[in-house]
């Protein structure tokens, strides 16, 4: 049986998912997942994760790291079946074949991906005042990828298996004991790689340089540094976000979006004084996350579920300023209706490491085909800035109480967009047995199309009042008009694309100058003033206001 419980943790309120579990005679009690600060929010989360509890094939306890398939109802091809059939994504060029690792986002996909990425920059850059944001070019002088290390030391491992022939990457660490991901043979060493993107710079081939497809967005920041600090007037510690593309020369793309040639990331730099101590600390006390760090790992050891804050204390997360930045992005996702218990974070090993870190923590999800990397938090202390001042010759140390320094990047949380993407679809995705179709319980403001609106009665004055309606609306979100199917297939549609609220101009709406909504997660409806129509979609999209408070209650037939 999982429960919810409630800690006070200075002064603040934390929940948590307890599991009862029967150990011979004793049934003891044993801390499943974070839940968050807000009741509302963790009675949701327990839900959705005592849904997964309660099919005990399809779910071990997160802590089991095996990278295996697991709770999924959906593998990753069913999904980009499923995002190709109802317009979020499409294989690039498809009509001549396609091209592998490269994507065309349709209709609602570039809803949803914008919609996370302003989720993110409002998080990250609006709603903070110690980061700033800018959007670099993607191609720029080669010279920035050779002081970066990216031109001599980005490398990777091409392998071919013995056998059948797949070819893929693999990390120096792994070379050794690499085993074929298909058919289990021995891999065959086909020497290092450099996945970056080379183009020419001029269209006169004999007077044209050489330059790279940028393959992370943050050496921009890094070479914008100074005028940026100047420019905002920013004081240590601050941040710099970018959002943007980012492309890779990957020798085997796979698993549809997870590993693509070209793809977006969302950045943070944040530079701090050497040695200066996280502020920011109280704020992570009692969120809890499935830990793994490099001694767990080695001695084939499970994760532990442990406080961020506590790991930090006990040194097993060794700089707050990890343990701060790791507790924020989880935070961030599961505040916007990602599913805890499908997160972990684990520490790199030292053989794993890119040139540029001293120590790297990822934010793993347990991905239909695994647990896998979905953000990384490296160390890249000084190593950047001071590789660009020594390349350009340029002074970039900022005055520090007094002092000239050169900041130190702790921590730099380095975010795909592509891979946020896969996480809130897989996390909303559900076959609803008695609707028997896809509900896409995606978070409101996460939904490519907000409302969906039908006149119920096929006649010019109902037809009318809902074009009116949908003007209105789309003036402030992205809205849609429907008049074609019955009522069921219009929700249906509608439920699968997870459009949350549906409005209906019924026989009642010209007279009565209301409308019905309905709720596609509970297939509730109320009625509501088409004058608050308005307000009320908005505070429902924020979760200001639950929905059955929102208008009066509807008794209905069709679901
Ligand atoms: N600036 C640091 C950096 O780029 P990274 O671990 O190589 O670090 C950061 O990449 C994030 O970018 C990853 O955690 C992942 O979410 C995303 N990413 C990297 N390569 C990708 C690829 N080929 N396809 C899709 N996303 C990718």
């Amino acid at each position: 049986m999982a429960f919810i419980t409630k800690k006070k943790i200075s002064g603040k309120e934390y929940y948590y998912l307890q599991k009862s579990i029967r150990e011979g005679n004793k049934v003891k009690s044993k801390m499943v997942a974070y839940l968050g600060k807000d009741l509302k929010e963790a009675e949701k989360k327990a839900e959705q994760i005592k849904n997964q509890l309660d099919k005990p094939k399809e779910i071990k306890p997160a802590s089991k790291q095996k990278s295996k398939p697991e709770h999924k109802e959906i593998t990753i091809e069913e999904l980009a079946m499923f995002c190709k059939r109802k317009g979020f994504v499409y294989p690039s060029g498809e009509i001549y074949g396609g091209l592998a690792g490269f994507w065309d986002f349709g209709h609602l996909g570039v809803e949803l991906n914008n919609n996370i990425k302003n989720q993110w920059w409002n998080y990250h850059v609006r709603q903070r005042n110690d980061i700033v944001g800018i959007d670099g070019s993607i191609i720029t002088n080669p010279k920035i990828w050779e002081a970066s290390g990216h031109v001599s030391s980005f490398m990777e491992i091409a392998v071919t298996c013995k056998k059948c022939k797949y070819k893929t990457k693999v990390d120096k660490h792994e070379l050794k004991d690499a085993k074929c991901d298909k058919c289990g043979s021995d891999y065959e060493n086909k020497g290092e790689f450099n996945p970056m993107f080379t183009t020419d710079i001029g269209p006169i081939k004999e007077e044209s340089v050489e330059s790279y497809l940028r393959p992370e967005t943050a050496q921009l920041i890094f070479s914008n540094f100074k005028y940026i600090q100047e420019n905002a007037r920013l004081q240590l510690p601050f941040g710099i976000a970018q959002i943007g593309k980012a492309f890779r020369n990957e020798l085997s793309p796979r698993e549809f979006l997870f590993r693509a040639r070209e793809f977006e990331q969302m950045e943070i730099e944040y530079f701090i004084p050497p040695k200066t101590p996280c502020p920011y600390m109280e704020e992570i006390k009692g969120i809890l996350i499935l830990i793994y760090d490099e001694k767990m790992q080695l001695a084939d050891k499970d994760p532990k579920l442990l406080d961020l804050y506590d790991a930090w204390k006990k040194k097993i997360i060794k700089t707050d300023w990890h343990a701060y930045w790791i507790a924020k992005e989880y935070e961030w996702f599961t505040s916007l209706g990602a599913n805890p218990i499908n997160f972990r974070t684990r520490q790199h090993t030292s053989d794993e490491r890119s040139h540029y870190s001293s120590d790297t923590w990822d934010l793993e999800y347990n991905f239909p085909m695994g647990w896998r990397e979905l953000q990384g938090f490296a160390n890249r202390s000084d190593f950047d800035l001071k590789q660009h001042q020594e390349h350009s010759k340029k002074d970039l140390t900022i005055d520090y109480e007094g002092k000239k320094i050169l900041p130190h990047v702790v921590c730099e949380p380095s975010l795909g967009v592509g891979r946020t993407f896969l996480v809130f679809l897989l996390d909303s995705y559900f076959h609803d047995p008695i609707r028997n179709n896809i509900v896409l319980k995606l978070n409101p403001k996460l939904s490519p199309i907000k409302a969906a609106i039908f006149p119920i009665i096929k006649k010019p004055e109902y037809e009318q009042l809902a074009k009116e309606i949908v003007n209105d609306l789309n003036k402030e979100f992205n809205v849609v008009y429907d008049k074609s199917g019955s009522i069921g297939r219009r929700y249906s549609r509608n439920d699968e694309i997870g459009t949350p609220f549906c409005i209906t101009i019924d026989d009642k709406s010209p007279k009565q100058k209301d409308v019905t909504i309905r709720d596609r997660d509970t297939t509730t409806q109320i009625r509501v003033k088409i004058k608050d129509l308005k307000s009320t979609i908005q505070k429902l999209i924020n979760q200001e206001i639950k929905f059955k408070d929102a208008g009066k209650a509807v008794k209905t037939r069709v679901k």
